[in-house]
């Protein structure tokens, strides 16, 4: 796997930003890409390993453990009627599993012999782990602390991603209800690397100095929602250039997964009541995210970003990795 891992690593962004575009430039210019299969169908990410040549990886959500309380998420429809009035749109009733068609995307990854495989949200099976590995793919599994570190281990990855707090875009914590965001990425490196000898790419932080800590690569995603090749919404794109800079927040208001995100309308009116609850919140703001996109409004779009996002700078990918590399 260390052969396939450049020290700059495009990170999977699903939602859009990621694109075969996106891979393939960063390949040409000596970066490790990653496709993002979270909430495709598995026709579309098919479409997509298709059009891969040079080394590539491949991320997938793990399907998280149904809700305890349905209830907390029926109470937050509610307090959403008004944005749905508010963009013309019907809630959808409560949606509370779904599994991102994993099965299906796994066996893809097998039958592409994916080179790279990772996970966010969770620890997938040793099973699954083994499928991958027989089939000649690497896999990584993202933690947010030693903790989750330790269970991802009991999976038998090759290597695993230490995402720090200040990272852009869902945390992978396995316990979403206790996550503040607040952990440096050199830390979280830290205490990773404490409990194994595996290789570490650590994400949400500085890329030389989380480098020399000892992270085999650094995966940024922030740095890349300006590259020409990333399809981030035009809105996104319009506030990142505003120039008028934006703190991010940590927030469950989208999806009920803590995010790293700008701060805009939807996240200071409804952070506050969101409870845990992916993928039922997911589910439930959709229409309002995407009859806000479709005019224009980054008030109620998710605008996930890391929180040194004022760094970012329009261009080819091929000059944002010399950046982050410098
Ligand atoms: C817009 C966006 C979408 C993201 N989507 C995914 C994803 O689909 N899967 C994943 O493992 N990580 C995802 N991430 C998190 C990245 O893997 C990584 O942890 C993060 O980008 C690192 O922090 P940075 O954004 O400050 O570089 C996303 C990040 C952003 C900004």
């Amino acid at each position: 796997m260390r052969e396939l891992l450049t020290p700059v690593v495009v990170a999977p962004m699903a939602g859009g930003p990621s694109t075969p575009e996106l891979v393939i430039a960063a390949g040409r210019a000596g970066a490790l890409g990653f496709l993002a299969a979270g909430y495709k169908t598995p026709e579309a990410v098919e479409a997509e390993l298709r059009s891969m040549s040079s080394p590539y990886g491949l991320n997938l959500f793990v399907p998280v453990p149904p809700l305890a309380d349905p209830g907390a998420v029926e109470r937050y429809r509610e307090a959403l009627l008004p944005e749905a009035e508010r963009y013309e749109v019907d809630l959808p009733p409560v949606r509370l599993t779904d599994d991102d068609h994993f099965a299906a995307k796994v066996e893809l990854a097998v039958t592409y012999r994916v080179p790279l495989v990772s996970f966010t949200f969770g620890v997938p099976s040793a099973e699954v782990v083994r499928a991958l590995r027989a089939a000649g793919s690497a896999v990584l599994i993202t933690v947010t602390s030693g903790d989750e570190a330790r269970q991802a281990l009991a999976a038998g990855p090759d290597g695993l991603i230490a995402q720090g707090g200040g990272a852009g875009g869902h945390s992978s914590t396995f316990t979403p209800a206790m996550y503040r965001g607040d952990r440096p990425a050199l830390d979280v490196l830290a205490e990773v690397r404490a409990v194994t000898g595996v290789p570490v790419v650590a994400a949400g932080g500085d890329t030389p100095a989380l480098l020399a800590a000892g992270a085999v690569a650094v995966q940024s995603g922030t740095a890349f929602l300006l590259a020409d090749e990333a399809g981030t919404r035009p809105a996104q794109r319009a506030v990142m250039l505003s120039g008028a800079p934006r703190e991010t927040v940590v927030t469950r208001a989208f999806t009920g997964q803590p995010a790293r995100a700008l701060r805009n309308r939807f996240v200071d009116t409804y952070s506050a009541l969101a409870p845990v609850g992916y993928p039922a919140i997911h589910h439930l703001t959709a229409p309002i995210r995407a009859a806000a996109a479709a005019r224009g409004d980054a008030e109620a779009l998710n605008l996930w970003a890391g929180a040194r996002h004022a760094a970012g700078r329009p261009g080819p990918v091929a000059a944002v990795i010399d950046a982050l590399r410098a």
